[in-house]
């Protein structure tokens, strides 16, 4: 088998506050995530990726670390990370953490010594400015999480810079000691054995000229096309490579065309730039589902290796955006097309976004006036007893979910949810047209649309897929009417396999993977 671990393999992404509980205090840990490594297993999936575990005061739940090599009493000890690398191992997976590289707690030691006084040994790996000429803040900067992006230091004078919270500073990463700091922290975790990382807002690294002075309302679209961040991104790869098999991955939200420059002119930069492009969607159509998949397919360098995502601890739940039926038709979609899938926990079983109350909100975006990200960040239900088998305490947020979505009903149940990405992660890993093989779009008719996978191995097979994004018939793609097979996995549960001769449309929700003759 050709191709890179992470080329041919699916990423499972836990929110470790939600996954299981083995103390009983109402919060997962990773005690908890070891006690449910056979659903992974069993599911069939590669590599879990960690949202971030690290000692932190939870500002913004671990997205503020206190102390990047060291885990946080709330999810356990360093001894748990290293046996759950070891039992990932054993069993064939791939662990991956979330580094966050952009900014630290207010917390973490560095800080605490940074705004100690102005000549401290740490004041400048973090940004500080003067107030502007009429007093306030340097410019019109905004945070994430919505105000000044500064805050005053009455201590030292001066003004410090944080994309999200103020509890959140920025580090300054033009100071070379913040770069080789934040390189060993990647060495550190290398060592022990981690397979890679999932890297935090790192097109944020760069700032760009003396911080320019504009209304950016949102950080994420920041510096999108800073040249200062690409040698940023070299360092980080030149650490990894340092090391066998480990993969970057990055979260950037920009456009197919600024986003593919991640790679790097020489793919020296990041192995997967994360694509956003359907995650982002605001309409789940044919049209805009299709241009997206083009979009992205077409800016991508050659060589440069695709991913896609449909959900994950910052977006409203997959189920909820577009509907339990095309849910089905969207788990076919990610698990069919060319590129690396990353699943989001929970989605496997048709979770849905849960609706709370003000009064039990956590997340500090939506207390200080954003959308808020706990509905998608409840925790994940096992089963159908009271405490859905992930906490025997209160859970720190409602287990709300509609009746039967949980591990233990859905697992027996050919027709469910779960049943049917197990399907489609088993034939992708059996089948090298559908995790390595190529591309080929046949484009789009009514709500359907229709591509080919194509191994590149010699007597390789080949794929059809068919999906009908909408919940009425539609005709397929004329390019798809011609081709025969057999269909091997389909969204409609009561569908049996079959043969696929002379259809020239689709029923509402249908998604067919046929095994062409
Ligand atoms: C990323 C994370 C998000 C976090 C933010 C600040 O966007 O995905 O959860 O709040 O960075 O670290």
């Amino acid at each position: 088998m050709s191709g890179q671990w992470w080329q041919r393999g699916v990423v499972y992404q836990v929110y470790p506050r939600s996954f299981g509980d083995s103390n009983g205090d109402g919060v997962g840990d990773l005690q908890g995530i070891r006690q449910r490594l056979d659903h992974l297993e069993w599911l069939d999936v590669d590599a879990v990726w960690l949202s971030p575990v690290f000692r932190s005061p939870m500002a913004d739940f671990g997205y503020d670390v206190a102390d990047y090599c060291d885990v946080d009493p709330l999810f356990g000890t360093l001894d748990d990370l290293d046996t759950l690398i070891a039992d990932l191992h054993r069993r064939g997976m791939r662990l991956l953490l979330d580094f966050v590289p952009n900014h630290t707690s207010d917390q973490y030691p560095w800080f605490i010594d940074a705004r100690s006084s102005r000549t401290a040994e740490h004041r400048d790996w973090y940004i500080w400015r003067d107030p502007a000429a009429g007093g306030g803040p340097p410019n019109a900067w905004q945070s994430a999480f919505l105000g000044s992006a500064w805050e005053w230091d009455g201590q030292t004078g001066q003004y410090y810079f944080h994309s999200f919270l103020k509890e959140q500073p920025d580090l300054d990463w033009t100071n070379p000691e913040v770069r080789a700091a934040m390189t060993d922290v990647l060495r550190f975790w290398f060592r022990r054995g981690v397979d890679g990382f999932r890297v935090d807002v790192v097109n944020l690294l760069a700032k760009g000229p003396e911080l320019a002075d504009a209304t950016h309302p949102d950080p994420h679209d920041r510096w999108g096309d800073e040249p200062a961040i690409h040698p940023l991104m070299r360092e980080l790869r030149v650490v990894a490579d340092e090391f066998d098999d480990r993969v970057l991955i990055g979260e950037i939200w920009l456009p197919p065309a600024e986003l593919v420059t991640f790679y790097g002119k020489e793919l020296d930069e990041l192995h997967l730039p994360f694509n956003f492009g359907l995650l982002e969607l605001e309409q789940w159509q044919a049209q805009t589902v299709h241009e997206a998949i083009v979009a992205y397919e077409k800016a991508l360098p050659p060589k440069a290796w695709p991913n896609w995502v449909l959900g994950n601890h910052d977006r409203r739940r997959l189920a909820t955006r577009v509907g339990h039926a095309q849910a089905r038709v969207a788990a076919m979609l990610l698990l069919t097309l060319r590129g690396t899938p990353t699943l989001y926990y929970g989605d496997e079983i048709g979770m849905v976004e849960v609706e709370l109350p003000r009064e039990v909100w956590r997340d500090p975006q939506g207390l200080r006036g954003g959308q808020t990200r706990d509905g998608c960040r409840t925790p994940m239900r096992w089963d159908d007893s009271a405490l859905a088998g992930f906490t025997t305490g209160t859970p720190w947020l409602p287990l709300d979910q509609p009746a039967g979505t949980d591990v233990a009903t859905r697992r027996d149940d050919p027709a469910s949810m779960l049943s049917l990405y197990r399907a489609l992660l088993r034939l992708r890993r059996a089948e090298p047209a559908l995790n390595l093989g190529d591309w080929h779009d046949l484009g789009r008719a009514g709500s359907a649309i229709a591509y080919m996978r194509i191994s590149g191995e010699p007597g390789g097979r080949r794929f059809l897929v068919c999906l009908n994004l909408a919940g009425e018939p539609s005709p397929l793609p004329e390019a798809a009417t011609s081709l025969r097979g057999e269909i091997v996995v389909s969204t409609l549960p009561t569908q049996g396999r079959a043969r696929f001769e002379g259809r020239r449309d689709l029923a509402a929700d249908e998604g067919l993977v046929i095994r062409l003759d």
